[in-house]
């Protein structure tokens, strides 16, 4: 199915991430291809591949979600492939990338506090700034967050506070902009992942991982294509009526 449409990806670069499994997921649907992530070679290099596996546009460039000029210059980089053809327009954005913060709260620094808040909260804030005229522009458009079960229940190695609260403002601002695009044909929907097994999750111990798959109803956690599954399909035609909705995809974690 091609979309003729762009989907642009940020935090899309890691290995085993669920960015790279999106931008993927995309890609074999047929969209157009935008990796944007820290390094701007590894990133070009990404969608270079990504491109040529599903005979798709795909271009990389660099941005630190949580840096505005930064987020600025990606976007104006996208929009000149745009302008010149070798991209269809944005029609979707997938607002992966993030950071956590496994240190008991009173362990927890200001600049720490800041930092989860800056990547995880801002860097969506930001990067959704920059894309949404373009989508509104065209009158429709699919706006993906990425929130974390821990916003909802905290705990674990990961659900500390810092991460748990920048990922439950991520929630509010999914709500609250879904309202203020109600006659623009965009829409925008949160995810809520339990643990999902990627590189993010380097610092638990084979203990925790062994407790935390135990305490999950489906026994195990998450693959990042079943994440990117559903991160797609809230980008397509099919998921028009569904905006300012938060999907929890965690084996059966349901504990708010
Ligand atoms: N893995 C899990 O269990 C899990 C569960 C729920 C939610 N999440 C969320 O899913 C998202 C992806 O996580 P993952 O598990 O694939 O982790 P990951 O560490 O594999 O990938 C994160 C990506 O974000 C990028 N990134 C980090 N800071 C950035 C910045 N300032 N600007 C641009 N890119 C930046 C990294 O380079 C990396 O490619 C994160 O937002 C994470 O909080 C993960």
């Amino acid at each position: 199915m091609s979309t003729q449409r762009t989907a642009v990806v940020t935090g899309a670069t890691s290995e085993k991430g669920i960015g790279r499994a999106t931008a993927e997921r995309y890609a074999e649907d047929g969209w157009a291809v935008v990796i944007l992530d820290l390094d701007g070679e590894t990133s070009a290099k990404v969608a270079a591949e990504i491109g040529g596996t599903y005979n798709v546009p795909a271009f990389g460039h660099a941005i630190d979600v949580s840096d505005e000029a930064s987020v600025l210059a990606a976007h104006a980089a996208t929009r000149a492939e745009i302008d010149s053809g070798a991209l269809p327009p944005v029609g979707a954005l997938a607002n992966i990338a993030g950071i956590t913060s496994p240190v008991p709260f009173l362990e927890t620094t200001l600049e720490l506090w800041n930092k989860v808040f800056a990547v995880n909260a801002t860097g969506t804030y930001l990067v959704t700034k920059a894309f949404l005229p373009d989508m509104i522009a065209e009158g429709w458009g699919r706006i993906v967050t990425m929130s974390s079960v821990s916003a909802q229940r905290g705990g674990g190695v990961f659900g500390k506070v810092p991460y748990s609260s920048a990922k439950a403002a991520v929630l509010g601002f999914t709500k609250a902009l879904a309202r203020e695009l109600e006659d623009t044909g965009v829409t925008i929907n949160a995810v809520t992942p339990g643990a999902v097994d990627t590189n993010i999750r380097v610092g638990s111990t084979d203990d925790q991982e062994k407790a935390i798959a135990q305490g999950i109803p489906l026994g195990r956690t998450a693959t990042t294509r079943e994440i990117a599954s559903v991160i797609t399909f809230l980008s397509s035609e099919d998921a028009a009526y569904l905006t300012g909705t938060t999907i929890d995809i965690n084996g059966g974690s349901h504990m708010h």
